[in-house]
């Protein structure tokens, strides 16, 4: 972990569709896994906590005052990043199945890509075709590496039609469990996957300082950004706050 900023360059930017960009620094965090965020710091605008989908890349979904003026960023520009935070997902010692939903698909394919010979299988989410982001990678990643790859969208645009829970999949204890993606979608996954402890989510909640200070990412007692935001299931799924309260920008206690 690195408090300093680092200041890096805008190498290339990849446009997947209206609401996500994926930016390819000129900086690589060699130090980074899968699952591990960065504090993105835009001067004079704020800084948000995003995920690294490749040891030099961020990929991020316009949704609000930060991530607009991200999306105004042009190849070149400076940009400046603190980091690699947080816990990730790691290798074990049995095989993986991943489960990916919406801008969630970005960390998984830096997980994928890093652990090739440990994944079995990649179930992907999505509303429609133009929404899954690195469809080309996850392709050329499963016929390469002899990984199963299913993929659901809602309006049937390409894969199966339907949603990423209608799997008709029984789970086993033989392998492990990768989910991240909104918070309703994991849960879904989880419960249909059914074996908690070896099943592995990934959290969101506001952050500020990144480094278990400040008490903003406050998840039942739990601090996202040094106990996560990768966790267990079997943690997470008692935790009161699971699918049901966030806070605010100003720490304020809200329905989800
Ligand atoms: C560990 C971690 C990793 C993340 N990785 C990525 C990533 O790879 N790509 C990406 O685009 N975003 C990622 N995010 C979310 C990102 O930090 C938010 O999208 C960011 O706050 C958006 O800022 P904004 O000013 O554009 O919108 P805001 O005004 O801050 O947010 C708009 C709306 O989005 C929701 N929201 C935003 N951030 C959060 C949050 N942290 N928890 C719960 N709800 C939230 C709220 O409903 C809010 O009203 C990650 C967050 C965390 C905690
Ligand atoms: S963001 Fe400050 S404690 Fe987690």
């Amino acid at each position: 972990m690195d408090d300093k900023y680092k200041c890096t360059k805008i190498k290339e930017i990849i446009t997947h569709n209206e609401f996500n960009k994926t930016f390819v620094l000129d900086h690589s965090f060699d130090e980074a896994y899968p699952g591990q965020f960065a504090m993105v710091w835009l001067p004079g605008i704020d800084e948000k906590p995003i995920s690294f989908s490749a040891q030099n890349e961020i990929t991020i979904k316009k949704i609000g005052p930060f991530t607009k003026k991200a999306f105004e960023l042009k190849e070149g520009d400076k940009i400046w990043l603190r980091g690699p935070y947080g816990k990730g997902y790691k290798a074990l010692d049995k095989p993986y199945y991943v489960f990916g939903g919406g801008c969630g698909i970005a960390p998984l394919k830096f997980f994928i890509k890093k652990n090739k010979a440990t994944i079995k299988t990649v179930y992907l989410g999505c509303r429609s075709k133009t929404d899954i982001l690195f469809l080309d990678d996850f392709i050329k990643l499963a016929e390469k590496n002899n990984i199963e790859l299913t993929i659901f969208t809602e309006d049937g645009s390409f894969g199966k039609k339907g949603m990423i829970t209608d799997t008709d999949e029984e789970f086993s204890d033989k392998y492990n469990y990768a989910i991240c993606g909104p918070e309703m979608m994991i849960k879904a996954v989880a419960e249909k996957i059914n074996i908690p402890k070896q099943t592995y989510v990934s959290i969101e909640r506001y952050m500020k300082c990144a480094v278990g200070l400040c008490g903003e990412c406050s998840f039942s007692g739990y601090r996202v950004c040094v106990d996560g935001p990768v966790f267990s299931y079997d943690i997470v799924k008692k935790l009161p706050h699971f699918g049901s309260k966030r806070r605010t920008k100003t720490g304020e206690l809200i329905d989800m």
